[in-house]
């Protein structure tokens, strides 16, 4: 695989400082008053100011210098302009109109999670104390960002930027690419693009340790805004991924997950697993396993999308 991985975002909102200082009470490290990281990554999350809520600029990483010139070649024939400079390659993305950064290299690796005890029938690892999640309520750090979800009306245009041209690969579609999970790294999604009212974050997902993780960390946001769970918890069909979605103070939503399905060997993952016609709301593509069944309207409809549409036409996008 050529691309290889997700590195950090940068996203504009109306007020940076409120949304860093969220952050650092809620488990990032503050790199510096506008760049917020991971004790294993110290660049995650760049936050500037925006007129209205978007990403502005996504950062990728992949294997060699020679990926960089294939990768302009494709653009160039699709008739989309790329610089490459030393060993970066700088693009825009041609539905959403953020930056598209690639450099050569690879994520910082994570410090494996320290496993915690759990206790079933015939099996007990855990005996004469507390479970570890009662024991130590405090918030959990977020691990690292793990993926990020775009709307668009544009979503097959989307695709293509993102898997015939960039080359994400796909992990599974509903309906042949009404929704697409893509990938750079061995997650079943780093990336996925499905339809909205107009082009937009959806959410951006931050990895933490385990289940109970989830449940804290979700629980510490909503101590401190009893309005900010948006949906969960669950675990996801499509990726496995336990989720827990809530909204930041600048009106993102965002996601706490943890176990989500990791795919290495991809010529097995597409014989065997990977469906493109993924159907309907119920079974194995539906929103869940276990958990709410379906999300709530604002899932699909944030409160300031006709905010963030107007932006966007002040900004000279569709
Ligand atoms: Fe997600």
């Amino acid at each position: 695989m050529a691309l290889n991985g997700l590195l950090d975002i940068e996203i504009a909102v109306s007020d940076p400082r409120a949304l860093h200082s969220f952050w650092t009470r809620h488990g990032m490290v503050a790199t510096s008053d506008h760049v917020l990281g991971t004790s294993d990554r110290p660049t995650q999350l760049r936050l500037k100011e925006g007129a209205y809520r978007h990403l502005t600029k996504l950062r990728l990483s992949c294997e060699r210098e020679s990926d960089l010139t294939d990768i302009a070649q494709r653009l160039g024939d699709a008739g989309i302009s790329a610089s490459v400079k030393d060993t970066t390659l700088v693009c825009t993305d041609p539905v959403f109109g953020h930056v598209v950064e690639i450099v050569v290299g690879s994520p910082h690796p994570l410090t494996p999670t320290q496993d915690r005890a759990f206790n079933g029938p015939g099996r007990a690892p855990r005996i004469d104390t507390r479970a570890s999640a009662v024991l130590d309520r405090s918030t959990p750090a977020p691990r690292r960002i793990g993926h990020i979800v775009l709307g668009t009306p544009h979503f097959a245009k989307a695709v293509d930027f993102y898997a015939a041209l960039l080359g994400f690969r796909i992990s599974d579609q509903i309906r042949k690419g009404l929704a697409t999970f893509m990938r750079v790294e061995s997650d079943h999604h780093n990336l996925m693009i499905q339809p909205g009212p107009t082009s937009y974050l959806n959410h951006y997902a931050l990895e933490v340790d385990d289940v109970d993780a989830v449940g804290l960390a979700g629980t510490a946001v909503v101590a401190e805004n009893h309005e900010a769970s948006v949906v969960g918890v669950g675990r996801h069909n499509l990726g496995a991924n336990v989720f827990w979605y809530l909204r930041d103070p600048a009106g993102n939503m965002f996601e706490f997950f943890s176990d989500m399905d990791q795919i290495v060997d991809a010529e097995t993952w597409d014989r065997v697993h990977r469906r493109l016609d993924w159907e309907g709301e119920d079974g194995p593509a539906g929103f869940s396993v276990w958990g709410p069944k379906d999300p709530p309207p604002v899932f699909f409809n944030p409160p300031d999308i006709a905010e963030i549409g107007a932006g966007r036409q002040a900004a000279g996008l569709d």
